[in-house]
């Protein structure tokens, strides 16, 4: 028996049928798409591990480098009692935040939010031993349909959603779950959220082509994760991966063009697929921002930002941000009129 509680909102079952609906969707449009969180399963899990630590892959150490240096103020600043993390994974950079709140007596609960429940139990056993005098609490769902059941907070709450996951949605769906993540904030409460920036096109486009292959080896992992999944054949030997970066948008967009023309069978989709030679599927899109861009997206979604963390080369940023009209320090509307 673990000595934490874990919430189940998503089965595996839950998981393949959204994952039928959304694939029939992706491969009968013009453009053909597979969503990015397809790209996740236990092999594209240990793929993207291993994109953390090529030398082209700046994000991950430079979100961290900055964390690490941030941790004692930001939490000195905000004080938590309580950290509620979206799509936390092993929660590995989260500890440098943990360390600085278990440390100053201030942080009482961390409530790691994930698809995975593998992942989220062994990083639990992990924080368990590390913090022994803290409250974990599990949940287990879709940050786009399940976060009005993360449990009521236990006091002035902090939501982290870093790794700059946000850049993988499209623009309606970002602005549709900030929303959702401003309904969790109270007076006082803050977001924390890691984006990635924009920046030189060959650094950008490097980090996503890198020259060990990984990333191919990650982007074309996921018609094998379609293959299992829903027993289709798609032959992976016959796509590349190639990623581009588009200015008008912002974002790098990931594709697998066909090097030769495929008839691909989904048995469970009964479906059939035709794919031209040199045709692409679209996997991923990875926005990136400036301090100014997300500064916009953030007051569309009725949230203000207090503080922008950066590093040197500005390759990576931390928005901390509040619900609008909502102060960050509670007494300043709480204490009038007394
Ligand atoms: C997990 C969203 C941060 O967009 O950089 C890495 C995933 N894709 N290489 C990103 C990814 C290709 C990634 N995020």
């Amino acid at each position: 028996m673990p000595g934490f509680p874990i919430d189940v909102h998503m089965s595996e079952h839950g998981l393949l049928d959204s994952i039928a609906d959304d694939v029939r969707r992706g491969l009968s449009a013009p453009q053909k798409f597979l969503l990015p969180k397809f790209l996740y399963d236990e092999e594209g899990s240990l793929l993207f591990e291993q994109i953390t630590e090529l030398p082209e892959y700046y994000p991950t150490r430079t979100e961290l480098s900055i964390l690490t240096d941030i941790a004692d103020e930001l939490m000195g600043r905000v004080a938590p009692r309580e950290i509620v993390e979206l799509g936390s994974g092993s929660s590995t950079k989260t500890r440098m935040l943990l360390d600085a709140g278990y440390n100053a007596k201030t942080l009482a609960k961390y409530l790691p939010f994930d698809v995975s429940q593998t992942i989220v139990e062994s990083a639990c056993v992990e924080l368990q031993q590390r913090y022994p005098d803290m409250e974990l609490h599990g949940v287990i769902g879709d940050f786009e349909r399940h976060l009005g059941l993360v449990p009521p907070p236990v006091g002035k709450r902090l939501v982290l959603f870093i790794g700059s996951t946000i850049g993988n949605l499209e623009p309606k769906e970002r602005l549709e779950l900030l929303g959702e993540i401003r309904k969790m904030l109270a007076p006082g409460d803050c977001l924390l959220l890691g984006m990635d920036q924009v920046k030189d096109i060959g650094v950008l486009e490097a980090a996503y082509n890198d020259a060990a292959g990984v990333t191919a080896a990650f982007d074309l992992n996921v018609l094998s994760a379609i293959n299992n999944a829903l027993h289709a054949d798609f032959n992976v030997a016959e796509f590349r991966h190639r990623a581009h970066y588009n200015r008008d948008l912002d974002r790098i967009e990931m594709h697998l063009y066909a090097n030769s023309a495929q008839t691909v069978h989904i048995a469970d989709l009964d479906m059939t697929v035709e794919i031209a030679k040199a045709e692409s599927i679209w996997t991923e899109s990875s926005h990136k921002f400036t301090q100014d861009t997300a500064t916009a997206m953030l007051q569309e979604a009725g949230l203000t930002l207090d503080a922008w963390y950066t590093d040197s080369l500005r390759y990576f940023g931390l928005a901390l941000a509040t619900a609008q009209g909502l102060a960050l320090d509670p007494h300043m509307s709480l204490r009038r009129g007394d």
